[in-house]
């Protein structure tokens, strides 16, 4: 063994450890090493990629003096990838309403108004990144609020911390009090095409163009967006869509010619690759498949879904009709930043026989919609979400010892399912052990690295 320069100061470094990782990043398959070898090396563009992945064995013999950290007890994985969550609703986690509609006008409305204040955005995007990275979800797609200065303030602290993120202005000029409706349409429309020019593709940034949802856009507001999308194809969208029952019947009464609520947005310009819908639950499967027709994505938020009693996302009826999916926190109508606590309500979810029968979705399954499933849906498959070389080394080491339970019932597990569904049912953010994001390990809570020298 010799001491090693911290992995940031070469541009090769090697991770021994467990590893977990998706072979074909389009197939819900994990392979997991138990003893691996992940080596990433920083590029001339300055960004840290994943060089090679494998067994320890056969990995090692290809990279003769690369400084090594060794964590014989730890597993790493893929960052998870977050498909919808709202920064600056970090403090109305934990606010019970009577369903959506009154949630948002009591809690969430009054606590987004404060983002008009640069300060109070950048302490509160500070403290959501730094949650989101003790939770290890290294990736994710933001709302902030209706003020551009929202959108600065995030876009700020994530590249602080040289993160891979997606974020965008809401747009939203009716049916929303005064300080957070977008008084002036047009001007909305300006400061969202300041905002892509601003931070789209700067350093790991990007923009989402970003519609509340239907009832609180007008028709202008909703085709100026698409009119934007149709300028900048490689943005993402991102919106709300067929979440609560009495959403949708006011979405009818405003938009009565519209033949659905996805019509809604059909109809403006807001479907194609890289649109992300939150909820997507009240749906037919003729939306379903113009989703699918279209490349638009389903971001499945199964803990708000159940805190906020919207109902249950179709997993069967979105495989049938082709509509993509990932999971996501919805923070705050969502009860956790922890990936682990959605990907257990995702199956609870899908076990529940609500107007359709129950299943069970496999533990790799769970973790892909959360990993490469995620990033995909993003477009962003090959980038992130996964261990394949090419891939940005934002990386997890998860620790199947952080509690006495996890490592009694981990130690049981007989075949990888089984593992990785204790590891779902009973981990929380305990079992983050490190967030490495670039090479850099930003967190290191229970695990001691040991450090050494291929070939050493
Ligand atoms: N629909 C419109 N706005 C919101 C929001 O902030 N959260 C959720 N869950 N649904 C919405
Ligand atoms: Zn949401």
């Amino acid at each position: 063994m010799s001491a090693t320069l911290p992995p940031s100061d070469g541009p090769l470094h090697a991770w021994r450890a467990g590893l977990l990782w998706f072979p074909d990043p389009g197939v819900p398959q994990a392979r997991h090493e138990s003893d691996g070898l992940l080596v990433t090396r920083r590029d001339a563009d300055g960004v840290v990629r994943i060089a090679d992945v494998g067994a320890f064995a056969e990995v090692a013999e290809r990279w003769p003096g690369v400084p090594v950290t060794h964590w014989p007890h730890l597993c790493i994985a893929p960052g998870f990838v977050d498909l919808h969550v709202h920064y600056p609703q970090t403090d109305v986690i934990a606010s019970p309403a009577e369903g959506l509609l009154p949630w948002l006008e009591h809690y969430t409305f009054p606590h987004e108004k404060q983002f008009a204040d640069p300060v109070h955005a950048r302490e509160t995007a500070d403290f959501f990144l730094d949650e989101l990275l003790r939770n290890g979800v290294t990736t994710a797609l933001c709302f902030a609020t209706a003020h551009p200065e929202s959108v600065d303030a995030f876009m700020q602290a994530a590249q602080a911390r040289q993160l891979r993120m997606v974020a965008g202005k809401v747009l939203q000029d009716r049916h929303s009090p005064d300080g957070l409706r977008d008084a002036d349409t047009r001007l909305s429309l300006r400061q969202t095409e300041d905002l892509i020019r601003r931070w789209h593709g700067v350093e790991r940034l990007g923009y989402a163009i970003t519609p509340r949802f239907a009832p609180t856009s007008s028709s202008e507001q909703l085709h100026g967006a698409g009119e934007i999308a149709a300028q900048f194809p490689d943005v993402w969208i991102q919106s709300h869509l067929a979440e609560n029952l009495d959403e949708i019947r006011w979405v009818h009464e405003l938009f009565p010619q519209a033949r659905s609520y996805l019509d809604v947005y059909d109809r403006a310009g807001l479907l194609r690759e890289r649109a992300v819908y939150a909820h997507c639950i009240h749906l037919e499967d003729a939306d379903r498949r113009r989703m699918a027709e279209t490349g638009s994505v389903a971001a499945v938020s199964p803990t708000s879904n159940l805190f906020l009693g919207s109902g249950f996302f179709d997993y069967a009826a979105a495989d049938r009709t082709g509509l993509r999916y990932g999971l996501a926190s919805d923070v705050g109508g969502g009860t956790s930043f922890s990936p682990l606590h959605t990907m257990h309500a995702a199956y609870t979810v899908a076990r529940q026989n609500v107007g359709r029968p129950g299943l069970s979705l496999a533990p790799g399954h769970l973790w892909w919609q959360h990993t490469a499933g995620g990033a995909q849906a993003l477009g962003l498959a090959g980038t992130v979400g996964n261990l394949l070389p090419g891939c940005e080394a934002d990386f997890i080491a998860l620790d199947p010892r952080a509690t006495p339970l996890l490592a009694r019932r981990t130690a049981q597990a007989e075949t990888l399912a089984e593992w990785l569904f204790a590891l779902i049912v009973l981990g929380d953010d305990r079992l983050i052990a490190h967030t490495v994001v670039q090479g850099q390990s930003n967190l290191v809570q229970n695990a001691r690295p040991q450090n050494a020298t291929i070939g050493a």
